[in-house]
Parts: structure tokens; C-alpha cells; sequence
């Protein structure tokens, strides 16, 4: 669904991302982790075309999308909840989401959004800066899934949220695969929540992929090591 080739991303003279080439098929889930300052928000960047890649290929489903304007690149099907949910304080809940709706041309935010995500629904009318940052984190993800994309990007979705509120997010990215036909990929650094929802891992270092495996497979101690200063 997603197939990246030679990716190369740099700023100025210090290239970050450095010839990465991989692929997500339709229905997985990839938990990209890395410790701090080791590119994935870079790499979330240039896949979304917020950044500009110096070399390589971006397909989406066959489509190649690299040259393309980011919401070009969303109306072919990728969708991206930023590092830090960046979603409008002064816009209500409801006005949040609904700027999501115009690359799917609905009218409407659809049914099935608020029903994963009924506190959207109670808290509609409020202002989006005035939510917790796990409901911040819903409405990034509701925002971005009204786009109806076929490839989901969440760079460190629980990054300042608790532990009971970031399984609710393991579970409603779980119940967002069951009920869609969608690829999700995470940028992450808690392995308990990777663990959760992912069924591949791959570590990133210096903008290198150094170790990858598949969930069942993984070794948990070793991925700490990586992921620990
Ligand atoms: N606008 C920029 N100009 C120059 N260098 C940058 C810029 N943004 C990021 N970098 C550098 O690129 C590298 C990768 O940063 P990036 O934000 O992609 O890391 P990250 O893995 O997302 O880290 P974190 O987990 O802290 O979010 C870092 O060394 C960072 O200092
Ligand atoms: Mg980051």
C-alpha cells in the first residue's frame, strides 16, 4: 500500500534520512521506533510532503506521489496526525474534524467517527484547546481519519499522555484496522504500546532502519537497548 524507495531527506547539508527504502502492505500495522533526534518525524515529514525529499520515491497504492503537494498527497490516500496533535485551539471539536472534510467531499463528519469516538461527540461544541491531550490526541486522529485514507501516519500518538488513556488509543487503533481497510504506521518510543497495536517493529537510528521484525517475533530486551540512551 505504501512502498518508499531511496528515500533521502535533508536539512541543508545534514541529511537525516539516509536512502531508506521499505514497504507496508494493505492491513498492517508498523511501529517505526527510534530514540530521540533519530528522524522519524523527519521521515513522517517528507512521506506527507510537509518537507522535501532530496532523492527517492513515495507510491501510495501504485500512485507516485513524490513530486506531489501534501494535500495532493492526501486526497490519494495519506493521512498524518503530527507529533504534538497540532489541532486548532480556537475551533471547536466539531470545526476541528470537519477540516478534514473536504478531500473526502462529505458533507457531513460521518456516524462511525463519533461512534469511536463518542467523547468527540459529547465534547463537540467545546473548544479544541480546551480538551485534555488524550482528547487532543482522539481529535488528531479523527481529524485525520475523516480524510478516509488508505495509509495512516501517527508520529508518538502517546507522547505526553498517560497509561490508562494510552490504551485507549492502542484499542481505538485497533478497532480503526478491524473496521477499515487501512495501513497504519506509528512512530513510537513506548514499546508496551507498540506491543499492542503493532504487527511489525522496526528501530531507526540516524535515519537508518537497523533492526526490524515481526511482532510475535520480537525480542523485547533487545528492542530496549535500542531505545535507550
Ligand atoms: N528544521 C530542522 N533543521 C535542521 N535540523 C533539523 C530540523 N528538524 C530536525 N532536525 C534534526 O534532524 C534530526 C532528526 O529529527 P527528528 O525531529 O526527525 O527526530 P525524531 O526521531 O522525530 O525525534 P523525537 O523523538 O524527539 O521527536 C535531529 O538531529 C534534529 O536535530
Ligand atoms: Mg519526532
Amino acid at each position: 500500500m505504501l512502498s518508499v524507495s531511496n528515500l533521502k531527506v535533508c536539512y541543508g547539508q545534514s541529511e537525516v534520512i539516509s536512502d531508506l527504502t521499505f514497504s507496508v502492505p494493505k492491513n498492517e500495522t508498523l511501529a517505526i521506533m527510534g530514540r530521540n533526534g533519530m528522524g522519524k518525524t523527519t521521515l513522517f515529514k517528507s512521506l506527507i510532503g510537509i518537507l522535501p525529499s532530496s532523492e527517492g520515491v513515495i507510491q501510495i497504492d501504485g500512485v507516485d506521489i513524490s513530486t506531489l503537494e501534501s494535500y495532493q498527497r492526501v486526497e490519494n490516500g495519506i493521512a498524518y496526525v503530527p507529533q504534538g496533535r497540532m489541532i486548532f485551539p480556537d475551533l471547536t471539536v466539531k470545526e476541528n474534524i470537519e477540516t478534514g472534510l473536504e478531500v473526502s467531499k462529505l458533507k457531513e463528519i460521518p456516524d462511525d467517527i463519533y461512534a469511536l469516538f463518542p467523547v468527540l461527540r459529547e465534547m463537540r461544541n467545546r473548544k479544541g484547546g480546551n480538551l485534555s491531550g488524550g482528547q487532543q490526541q482522539q481529535l488528531a486522529i479523527a481529524r485525520a481519519l475523516v480524510t478516509n485514507p488508505k495509509v495512516l501516519l501517527l508520529d508518538e500518538p502517546t507522547e505526553g499522555i498517560q497509561p490508562s488513556i494510552i490504551k485507549d488509543i492502542a484499542n481505538i487503533l485497533n478497532e480503526i484496522k478491524q473496521l477499515r481497510d487501512i495501513t497504519i504506521i506509528v512512530s513510537e518510543q513506548v514499546l508496551s504500546f507498540t506491543m499492542e497495536i503493532a504487527d511489525r517493529i522496526i528501530v531507526i537510528d540516524k535515519g537508518k532502519f537497523i533492526h526490524e521484525n515481526m511482532r510475535n517475533q520480537v525480542d523485547s530486551h533487545q528492542i530496549k537497548k535500542y531505545l535507550s540512551v
